[in-house]
């Protein structure tokens, strides 16, 4: 569910018209909803209301800090996997209590900044990692809380680059190694054991792997505890996905995930932790863009755009669908034509729907790509020395423009001419 519909035949964002929007800022840009945003967290946060839980929004997902504001005012915590993520937590004002610190490779000066803003709990992922966190715990005089993030082995069964709960991935600790580094980390200065944490993938549509990742992180719970840990909190990660085409089946509710977690992992007296982001941050951002161009050729009819792959990677990356909607909507009886919608970059890959059925399209129309809140703004770049593009956000009737567009100054602004060439 998303508040970006038709009204009197223009897309709105809430109760704003999107040309409105484009008019003030220009194209291309994000455009968010804050309704949205704030109806997918506390559907979410309901459905876990029956137990002591935790949902920490995965920063990765949306990191700007009007998105982070918006969820920590509804009580939401964070997931983050740098320093730099850490920096938008603070400057939103997140209390270090509802931090919590995932990923494979975190430096020295991370888990230090970390400690120091004395975070809930750091997700561990390898053995190395929690030698360099004791060492700096020691020399602070802190003691570091941690679970280890531990590889179900289950496949998500989902995009093959977003999967990471298998064998064979990068993360985590595997599942037969687990009860032996909990017992080395209990004897560890400046570590205090205190939970069990799991990530097995994004975009995840069935419940069939989770079921079986709960299962195992309850079973591993238990033996802990028969080793004499004590273990406050289950960490399930995120990775429920979302509805990307209007055909696409609708992915699990909510309530029947929240369900699930709770039958297997809710008599355990523990605390449940959730990393979503793409569930909490999808829907509710879309970008718009205007068409350049209409390319024809013998073979194809091209609607060349104002965003391009810098702006949203996604369909190039991931072979990723985001639904396109004329920002006009089009008459029932509009002609249609088999369209690729791709941008100014000059690569092939630069494309951001390909073969679509869509109503003809003119030089100057403007278009929306959907659920794009979600790994769309954080993945961009500046490639093409293309600069960032705005980010809005949407409240009822009115907008705030949450990310600037830089002035192309700003592109070279960090670039230095070196001695031999400085005039
Ligand atoms: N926790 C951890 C440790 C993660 O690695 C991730 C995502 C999440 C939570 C949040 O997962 P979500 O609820 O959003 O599925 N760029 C890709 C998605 C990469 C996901 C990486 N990890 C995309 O655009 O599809």
């Amino acid at each position: 569910m998303h508040h970006f519909d038709y009204r009197d035949g223009v897309l709105h964002a809430e109760a704003l018209a999107l040309p409105r929007i484009a008019e003030d800022v220009g194209t291309p840009f994000y455009c968010y909803s804050s309704a949205t945003l704030e109806r997918h967290f506390k559907v979410l946060d309901a459905a876990f209301a029956k137990i002591d839980h935790l949902i920490c929004y995965s920063l990765k997902a949306n990191s700007n800090i009007a998105v982070i504001k918006t969820l920590a005012n509804l009580g939401a915590g964070v997931d983050i996997v740098s320093g730099g993520e850490l920096h938008r937590a603070r400057a939103a004002g997140l209390p270090g209590e509802k931090i919590v610190f995932s990923g494979v490779g975190k430096t020295a000066d991370e888990l230090a900044m970390a400690l120091d803003a004395g975070i809930y709990c750091f997700n561990v992922e390898s053995e190395p990692e929690l030698a360099a966190l004791s060492e700096i715990a020691r020399r602070k005089g802190v003691d570091a809380a941690i679970s280890l993030r531990i590889n179900p082995d289950v496949d998500a069964r989902t995009h093959e680059k977003i999967t990471t709960g298998r064998a064979e991935d990068k993360f985590g600790i595997g599942w037969a190694q687990a009860g032996a580094v909990y017992g080395r980390a209990a004897a560890l200065p400046g570590i205090r054991v205190s939970g069990v944490d799991m990530h097995i993938g994004s975009q995840i549509t069935d419940l069939a792997p989770f079921e079986r990742a709960f299962s195992r992180l309850g079973e591993l719970v238990r033996a802990l505890r028969g080793q004499g840990h004590e273990i406050s909190h289950v960490n399930i990660g995120g990775g429920l996905g979302v509805p990307y085409k209007a055909d696409d089946p609708e992915p699990p509710h909510p309530d029947d995930y929240a369900a699930l977690a709770i039958d297997l992992l809710g008599g355990l007296d523990c605390r449940i932790l959730l990393e979503p982001g793409r569930m909490i941050a999808a829907n509710a951002g879309i970008l718009v863009c205007r068409v350049i161009y209409v390319k024809k050729t013998p073979d194809r009819t091209f609607a060349i755009v104002d965003a391009a792959m810098n702006d949203l990677v996604r369909p190039t990356l991931y072979d990723a669908y985001h639904d396109v909607r004329p920002v006009r909507e089009p008459a029932k009886d509009a002609p249609m034509e088999r369209i690729d919608v791709v941008g100014p970059v000059c690569e092939s890959g630069d494309y951001l729907a390909l073969g679509r059925n869509l109503p003809v399209l003119a030089a100057g129309d403007l278009i929306a790509f959907m659920t794009a809140g979600a790994y769309g703004a954080v993945q961009s770049g500046t490639y093409n020395s293309r600069p960032l593009i705005p980010e809005v956000m949407v409240r009822g009737e009115v907008f705030a423009v949450i990310r600037e567009r830089p002035e192309l100054d700003a592109l070279i602004a960090s670039e230095r001419l070196p001695v031999w060439l400085a005039p």
